[in-house]
């Protein structure tokens, strides 16, 4: 007897501890439940791979023959006024089509890379901004999809130009980038022209890049040859790349981490898509080189806006930001952690005029390690390097950079 009420008894405290348990149970499922629903979905945007091949305007399908003319065009200072200033001066091979400076020195200047400076008496400015990679600018302004459009690619920081077509005529124009004092801007292009005419080597090579021509050394038909080149500047299997087409062990458990933590840190609210890069403008407030230029660079219609960069190749692209202020990825890192709670770098912008997007980032001192981690599997070592022997002018070949 005594037996089967200790039995029920057992029974029924065992039955009410079920229930209490169920009850916190069915509790805490509420509570999540309402918390998830408390937050915000952040839109979080896409990051993906990089198409195997790129696409050009139809007004300017690549030729092997416009590739190699546009290489030999790109290393040859016969495009500056002073002939002392290649387009890989600054965009370099060696240095990932970038030049580790952070405003670059074009005309007047001597040197490599970091090393580069002014020649003794000097009179000419810095480069308004940062040069950026041209790794890849085939794909500038690709979209989450993978769509874009070759002849309305953005370019510059501010996209004030579109296509590579129409910016490769840019820099030979900008004074301080390589026309130099000498020449007037309107006569800087047939003044080039003119020279390049006269070159026997440069005559051979744009008849056979543009047959059907009878005077094939023009203006338009230079930007096609330069474009071309670029054009084949692609990077596009980074670790990352290998990973998002199927090879999951292409990045180690602390990338994935990373990755997990960019996107949880809002990052690809801005840097998505296979670009790593929403090519649009946003105010984010970093720090201006003020001192270093002589004036106040203002971005996009004077708002301090930039376009976000890709973040493909980082290696190569320090120092960091349009302005070059930032020397390492964890300095950048830095910025954005600082962002919500410490006064912006450029005190001419104010808080409320911070991108709606930017005020979403939440980086965690802990997260950033992997964070870096991750931004390095976006690396690709594997591009064209190719540096002629000899440009046609018989020029030093890259400019003034010994
Ligand atoms: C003195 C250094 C210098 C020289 C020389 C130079 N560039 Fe640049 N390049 C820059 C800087 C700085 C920028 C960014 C300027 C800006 O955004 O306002 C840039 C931007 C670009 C871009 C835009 C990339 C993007 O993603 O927006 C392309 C393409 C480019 N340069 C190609 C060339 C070509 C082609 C030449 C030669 C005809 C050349 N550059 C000569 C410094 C230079
Ligand atoms: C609101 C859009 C936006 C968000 C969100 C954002 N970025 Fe950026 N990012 C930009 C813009 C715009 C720049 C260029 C700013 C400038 O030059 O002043 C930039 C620059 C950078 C650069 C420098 C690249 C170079 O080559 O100079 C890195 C690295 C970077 N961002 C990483 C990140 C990481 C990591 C996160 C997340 C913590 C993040 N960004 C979040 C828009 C954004």
């Amino acid at each position: 007897m005594r037996r089967t009420v200790i039995v029920a008894l057992i029974v029924v405290i065992a039955l009410g501890v079920f229930f209490i348990q169920a009850c916190q149970q069915q509790d805490t499922k509420k509570k999540k439940q309402a918390s998830a629903k408390k937050e915000k979905p952040l839109d979080l945007g896409t990051i993906d791979a990089l198409p195997a091949s790129y696409k050009s305007p139809e007004f300017n399908q690549p030729t092997e023959e416009k590739i190699q003319l546009g290489r030999l065009l790109f290393f040859d200072p016969i495009l500056s006024g002073n002939k002392d200033v290649a387009c890989a001066t600054c965009h370099h091979p060696e240095f990932g089509y970038t030049d580790m400076q952070d405003l670059p020195i074009g005309v007047n200047g001597v040197g490599f890379g970091s090393k580069r400076q002014f020649k003794q008496s000097n009179d000419i400015p810095f480069t308004k901004r940062n040069a950026p990679t041209l790794i890849n600018t085939a794909f500038n302004g690709m979209d989450e999809k993978g769509d874009y459009s070759p002849e309305a690619a953005p370019m510059f920081w501010d996209s004030r130009v579109r296509s590579l077509e129409l910016q490769s005529l840019q820099p030979i124009k900008q004074l301080e980038e390589m026309r130099g004092r000498q020449i007037e801007e309107h006569d800087i292009l047939p003044t080039v022209v003119k020279r390049l005419k006269a070159i026997p080597e440069y005559q051979k090579l744009f008849k056979a890049a543009f047959t059907e021509e009878e005077e094939p050394i023009t203006e338009t038909n230079l930007a096609k040859a330069i474009a071309s080149f670029e054009r084949t500047l692609v990077a596009n299997n980074s670790r990352f790349d290998q990973f998002m087409r199927g090879d999951a062990n292409a990045l180690t458990t602390s990338e994935k981490e990373g990755m997990q933590l960019f996107i949880e840190s809002g990052c690809a609210l801005c840097h998505n898509g296979p670009m790593l890069s929403d090519f649009k403008m946003h105010v984010l407030g970093a720090a201006e080189n003020e001192e270093k230029l002589g004036f106040l660079d203002s971005g996009f219609n004077n708002t301090f806006a930039y376009r976000t960069p890709t973040l493909r190749n980082l290696r190569y692209t320090a120092p960091y930001m349009h302005s070059g202020k930032l020397k390492t990825l964890d300095q950048v890192m830095t910025f954005y952690e600082d962002l919500n709670g410490k006064p912006l770098p450029n005190s001419h912008v104010s808080k409320d005029q911070l991108d709606s997007l930017a005020i979403k980032i939440t980086v965690e001192f802990k997260s950033i390690p992997r964070i870096i981690e991750f931004l390095n599997a976006l690396n690709d070592d594997k591009f064209d390097r190719t540096i002629p022997e000899s440009v046609p002018s018989g020029l030093s070949v890259a400019g003034n950079i010994k």
